[in-house]
């Protein structure tokens, strides 16, 4: 691998107190072009724009996935993943559901890891601060006809973050519009997906909400997910949560969250959950908890929703299972806890 280092580093203008989500970009970005069929030499080299043609095909037909994860430092100065070998799965099965070639697994970790060491002072110890890593792939053919590329990028930059705290989130539940249906791109980390939900979501956000969470296509029955996050309801002391499909993303945190529920016997159950039950459940006051699961957040608790024309309002909860399970979560991912699984991943 090529690797160019910069030479004049950014970090000293970077004031680590004041970020907002994804604005700031490390010293350096990983880079490999597809052509002819073959993966060529991957390079790292300085944070700079990058220019296509502008009739790449990125431009007119999406063909784009993504990933996102997150890189911890310990008291040791110790770089920590958790679980990437999930993130370079689930882009690869975004990829091939966009007709675009695999990226193979060594070049994923070679360019991962030797981009961390580098931008390894980026990485802050400060609670709650981590290094949001952004691996995505693009076609790049210059030509608009509408047929998959023939060349395509690979990439990862990198954005140092805080404690992501969005305010109090409230959401809609969908009874109009989709963001996937069956037999769909929604299990995709696939550009298009987030696009798509833009405009509901400002409709969202004009009433006074954060975000829509998602139903079923065909019948707006089952609840799915929310924004960049799966979800999770907690009726009595059961915790529910949907089961994946091709119209969810199989998010890590979501599965995370299962099996460290699991192992600290608070009972959940994997199954579609019905609107009605939770409507029901907010009526009789025993939806005790709402809460979003994904890599920005861990876990955001839901104070509230709306659906049709009626607006429900969770209680206040002390020993609230989210506060237990994102405390355990973010133990394991920062090497405070013990990681009985094996999800760390030590760059260095
Ligand atoms: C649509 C969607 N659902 C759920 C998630 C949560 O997935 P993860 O826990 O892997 O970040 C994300 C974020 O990646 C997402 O974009």
């Amino acid at each position: 691998m090529k690797i160019t280092k910069t030479k004049q580093s950014k970090i000293d203008s970077i004031d680590f107190n004041n970020l907002s989500f994804g604005k700031v970009f490390t010293d350096h970005m990983f880079e490999c072009d597809y052509i002819d069929g073959e993966w060529q030499e991957p390079e790292i080299r300085p944070y700079q724009p990058i220019s296509f043609d502008p009739s790449s095909k990125i431009f007119h037909y999406g063909q784009a996935v993504f990933e996102g994860m997150k890189a911890y430092k310990d008291e040791n100065d110790a770089i920590w993943l958790f679980r990437p070998d999930q993130n370079q799965e689930r882009i690869n099965k975004s990829a091939i559901r966009l007709d675009m070639p695999p990226f193979p697994k060594e070049l994923f970790f070679e360019g991962l890891t030797e981009l961390l060491k580098l931008d390894s002072d980026w990485i802050q110890k400060t609670e709650g601060s981590s290094l949001y890593i952004r691996p995505f792939m693009i076609g790049t053919e210059d030509c608009v006809s509408a047929s998959p590329s023939n060349r395509y990028k690979f990439m990862i930059i990198c954005s140092p973050v805080q404690a992501y705290y969005s305010g109090e989130v409230r959401v809609v539940f969908a009874d109009e519009y989709s963001r996937s249906a069956n037999g769909g791109i929604g299990f995709a980390k696939a550009a298009g997906n987030y696009a798509g939900a833009f405009y509901p979501t400002s409709l969202a956000i004009k009433k006074g909400y954060q975000q829509v969470l998602w139903t079923d296509a065909s019948t707006h029955e089952f609840l799915e997910e929310a924004g960049t996050m799966n979800v999770f309801f907690r009726v009595n002391d059961t915790l529910l949560t949907a089961p994946t499909s091709d119209r969810i993303l199989d998010g890590i945190t979501r599965k995370s969250l299962i099996q460290l529920a699991k192992d600290n016997n608070i009972p959940i159950e994997v199954r579609p959950v019905r609107v009605s039950e939770i409507v029901q459940a907010a009526k009789e006051g025993t939806l005790k908890e709402m809460f979003g699961a994904g890599t920005a957040a861990v876990i955001n608790p839901i104070k509230g929703f709306a659906h049709q024309d009626e607006e429900f309002e969770l209680p206040e909860i002390s020993n609230s299972y989210a506060s237990f399970l994102k405390a355990k979560m973010v133990g394991i991912q920062t090497n405070k806890e013990e990681d009985k699984h094996g999800w760390r991943y030590r760059v260095k």
